[in-house]
């Protein structure tokens, strides 16, 4: 949550800036901010509530003259949606931006006497006074005082106003990645803001200082000397981050699907077999553990569920599915014959982030499904299974969520191959109809049309509901996420045999009903189920395969997904409810890629 973003070199800073911000809006957009310093050394400040449009336009007509500077998109913690609580903060020589949550600034106000003497109510700016505080001309060591006394997570950029053309820059917990590009030395909460500029960057490690100059980004340990930074070559492209030639990034990155979940499976198949060889994962790990946690948030968590619903079946073995932030919360029982699976896009999502450690400190092996190569979870993990999706932008997530899934389905088919389970020929069965699943999602995108005559019947209701048995079930709680976040519908994803036992109150002819019923082997009880909700008046919308028969009065309207084996069906059913709700919220003039509240990463607890 929130983006930095720090400059020094011999382009435009402000112009890098604003690039930079408008690249990382969907950390935040609650209210946006620069401070640079000019030509004369002096340091200038520009922040407007509103999204970084609206600075840009600030900044257009007032353009400064500047080599170095620092900008932040703000996700509100501490304190309202101000011009006052907008980032940059400046107390003293300091001025500074954040990322995080520093959980002592209020004891921090009260021992550094600093009420009635700040401008916001932010934790950043205490921070800032604080660090001014300590300041006495050397800017490491002030900075290792600060770090002393500061609890929370934290990536702050620093500029002390003595100190022209110099940023600095320290992390702990919130990502920050630098590079020294062609065209100057540059900082940022993520890779896509680097990534116009290079392909190759280094994670900035925690607790380590970072100063940038246009020369040179250094790297110094906590006893001031100095460490080669570890760089990394990016394997997404600058184009990867574009809209290209799509309205919204949510709808480019669901036509993606097809294509990135070859890319996902195809570098894993050896024979068409799954083989986890170049991740290091053992197969005598996957063949002794005696149960699995799977833990991980929003739509990574409902990945996960869609994934508990094959392997508990299949291997034959406990699967649990765990909310990361209450997985800590729960006291669990976890064992070294426990597989932790995290699984996040970022993987930055703290609450997984916390969840993964306390797994790994009770000796349990841990498996990340990550997105974003290098990410903390990644490092943190003892095997990470990259998905290579891309980059996502939207916050609503989409092809992040169907390549997860296909990384954690060939892992199933691995588990199943090395347990004895499945036979070679049923593993090669098994990841055909996996890479198949691309031709059923393309086959729903070219549907869209039918799709968006589905959602006339929703838009203007407040109302709508997802039903579905079994694994029908798990995809029916991810498109009530995707319809809520970005549609603002209050929409409930429910059981369909729990219906009676008391929610069915609220069906009325007034509330459009999503119903998924792809899953044979309990088909005819949703059927019973949708004739309930049918009888009450709902308008129903059929989710279905194609040859399975239904009766005309099932269902207002029916869309029809590629007929496949049931254990595959989500691929398609994923690209359907992901469109309801992107054409909802086209069709109420809604921000679709950066929904009201909402940011895509979410570091804080
Ligand atoms: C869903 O559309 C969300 N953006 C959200 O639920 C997301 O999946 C969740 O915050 C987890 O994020 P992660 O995958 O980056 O950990």
């Amino acid at each position: 949550m929130c983006g930095i973003i720090g400059y020094c070199g011999p382009l435009d800073a402000q112009k890098v800036l604003i690039d930079g911000l408008t690249q990382l809006e969907y950390r935040g957009y609650d209210s946006a901010g620069i401070a640079l310093f000019d030509e004369n050394s002096n340091i200038h400040f520009i922040k407007k509530v509103g999204k970084v449009a609206a600075l840009k336009k600030v900044c257009e007509a007032s353009p400064i003259s500047s080599h170095c500077g620092i900008g932040h998109t703000r996700w509100a913690t501490h304190g309202g949606v101000t011009s006052e609580n907008a980032h940059p903060h400046m107390y003293g020589h300091i001025t500074m931006i954040h990322n995080g949550i520093i959980e002592n600034y209020q004891e921090l106000t009260e021992a550094f006497h600093l009420k009635g003497k700040l401008l916001s109510q932010t934790d950043t700016e205490v921070s800032a006074a604080v660090l001014n505080e300590l300041y006495k001309g050397d800017p490491l060591s002030a900075i290792r005082g600060l770090l002393s006394h500061l609890k929370g997570s934290y990536a702050f950029c620093i500029m002390f106003d003595d100190r022209p053309g110099e940023i600095y820059a320290v992390r702990n917990v919130s990502p920050l990645v630098a590079a020294y590009t062609g065209s100057g030395a540059m900082i940022a909460s993520d890779l896509t803001a680097l990534l116009p500029y290079s392909k190759k960057y280094f994670v900035v490690p925690e607790g380590k200082i970072i100063r940038l100059t246009a020369y040179q980004v250094s790297v110094f340990d906590i006893c001031g000397n100095r460490e080669a930074p570890d760089y990394m070559e990016a394997s997404w492209n600058t184009d990867a981050a574009m809209k290209n030639g799509f309205p919204h990034y949510m709808l480019k990155e669901i036509h993606e699907q097809p294509e990135v979940l070859k890319q996902t499976v195809l570098p894993r198949l050896k024979n068409g077999l799954p083989d986890f060889t170049a991740e290091g994962i053992p197969d005598s790990m996957l063949k002794s553990v005696t149960e699995i946690r799977i833990i991980a948030c929003g739509t990574a968590m409902h990945a996960g569920m869609v994934a508990r619903s094959i392997i508990e079946p299949g291997l034959r073995i406990p699967v649990t599915v765990s909310i990361a932030s209450e997985f800590r919360y729960e006291e669990p029982m976890i064992t070294q014959n426990t597989l932790t699976i995290v699984i996040s896009q970022s993987g930055e999502t703290i609450d997984t982030l916390a969840a993964l450690r306390l797994a790994a400190s009770c000796h349990s092996p841990v498996i990340s499904v990550v997105n974003v190569k290098g990410s903390t979870i990644a490092r943190e993990s003892d095997y990470v299974i990259y998905t290579h999706g891309g980059p996502e932008i939207a916050v609503a997530s989409t092809k992040a969520y169907t390549v997860q899934i296909a990384a954690l389905y060939l892992l199933f088919c691995r588990m199943a191959l090395v347990r004895g389970l499945y036979t070679d020929e049923q593993a090669r069965q098994f990841t055909s109809t996996l890479l198949k699943c691309s031709d059923t999602m393309e086959a729903m995108i070219g549907r869209k049309d039918l799709i968006r005559e589905a959602v006339s019947h929703i838009c203007d209701s407040p109302n709508a509901f997802f039903i579905g048995r079994g694994m029908d079930y798990a995809f029916s709680l991810e498109g009530a996420l995707k319809l809520k976040e970005i549609s603002y519908i209050h929409s409930e994803a429910y059981a369909a045999g729990e219906l009676k036992h008391g929610t069915i109150a609220l069906i009325t002819d007034l509330v459009p009903v999503i119903a998924i019923a792809t899953q044979k082997n309990i088909l005819a009880k949703t059927i019973s189920n949708i004739r309930e909700v049918k009888a009450r008046g709902a308008f129903v919308i059929l989710l279905i395969t194609e040859q399975t028969k239904t009766d005309d009065d099932l269902a207002d309207l029916v869309i029809r997904i590629p007929e496949t084996d049931d254990k595959f069906t989500v691929f398609p059913i994923a690209v359907v409810l992901q469109l309801i709700a992107y054409y909802t919220s086209v069709q109420k003039g809604l921000d679709v890629d950066q929904p009201r509240n909402l940011a895509k990463s979410v570091t804080v607890e």
